[in-house]
């Protein structure tokens, strides 16, 4: 006896990929709340005009399953920023390894700032989230010495409240909706691999893949 994590194999009736489907955005919605869950720090490639891909984790912040979309929080003055204004096309990798699954997502980014999707998560970000915004120079400016970017007083402390609002004016959302998601499961006994599909009009259109 096979025992797996995740039960699709238990019945021959379909539809299993709805069952498989509703795994992904359980994972998902994990991956926001638990900080040690593989899916909390997802790879995010944009395209850059230079050619190639660009990736960089990022923190998994929010999940719409009605919407269809993922957020992540950024520096406005940030080249995946400048990226996405060029090209918002971005793609995502999950994967964690208790769940034995990676997850592969194709999306198109809308970069919130200074409106009420940042006003919102504004609101919710502790203070040493808030400090990160706090640099005085862009973020991947070059520097003559190993800088945390920070202004003297915030290298020892967190930013007070009313320091922190100060912060606001380079924090961004980005909300990647997604029409394409790929799934792999991988197992000693065999991976699984489906195709997950979503039409202009919300259809869904899915298929089990070779692994
Ligand atoms: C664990 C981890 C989490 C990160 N989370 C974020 C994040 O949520 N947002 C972000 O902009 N950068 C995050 N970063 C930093 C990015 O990976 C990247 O270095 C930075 O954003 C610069 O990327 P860019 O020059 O491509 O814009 C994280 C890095 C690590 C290692």
């Amino acid at each position: 006896m096979v025992t797996m994590p995740l039960d699709i194999w238990s019945s021959d009736d379909e539809p299993r990929l709805g069952v498989v489907l509703d795994e992904i955005w359980t994972l998902l919605e994990e991956g926001v709340t638990d900080r040690r869950h593989g899916f909390h720090t997802p790879v995010a490639a944009t395209l850059p005009d230079s050619g190639g891909a660009a990736l960089r984790t990022v923190v998994l912040r929010h999940v719409d399953r009605e919407a269809r979309c993922l957020r992540f929080h950024t520096d406005i003055r940030s080249k995946k920023v400048q990226d996405l204004k060029a090209d918002p096309r971005i793609s995502f990798l999950f994967y964690d390894r208790g769940a034995q699954t990676q997850i592969r997502v194709d999306a198109v980014a809308t970069v919130s700032h200074k409106d009420e999707v940042t006003a919102a998560a504004w609101e919710k970000l502790t203070l040493d989230n808030r400090r990160e915004y706090m640099a005085a120079e862009h973020p991947g400016e070059p520097s003559a010495w190993p800088t945390s970017g920070l202004p003297p007083e915030l290298q020892e402390r967190d930013p007070t409240l009313e320091e922190s609002e100060k912060g606001y004016k380079e924090f961004a959302v980005v909300s990647a909706s997604f029409s394409k998601l790929e799934w792999l499961y991988v197992c000693h006994e065999g991976h699984r691999r489906a195709r997950f599909d979503w039409t202009a009009e919300g259809e869904l259109d899915t298929t089990w893949l070779v692994p």
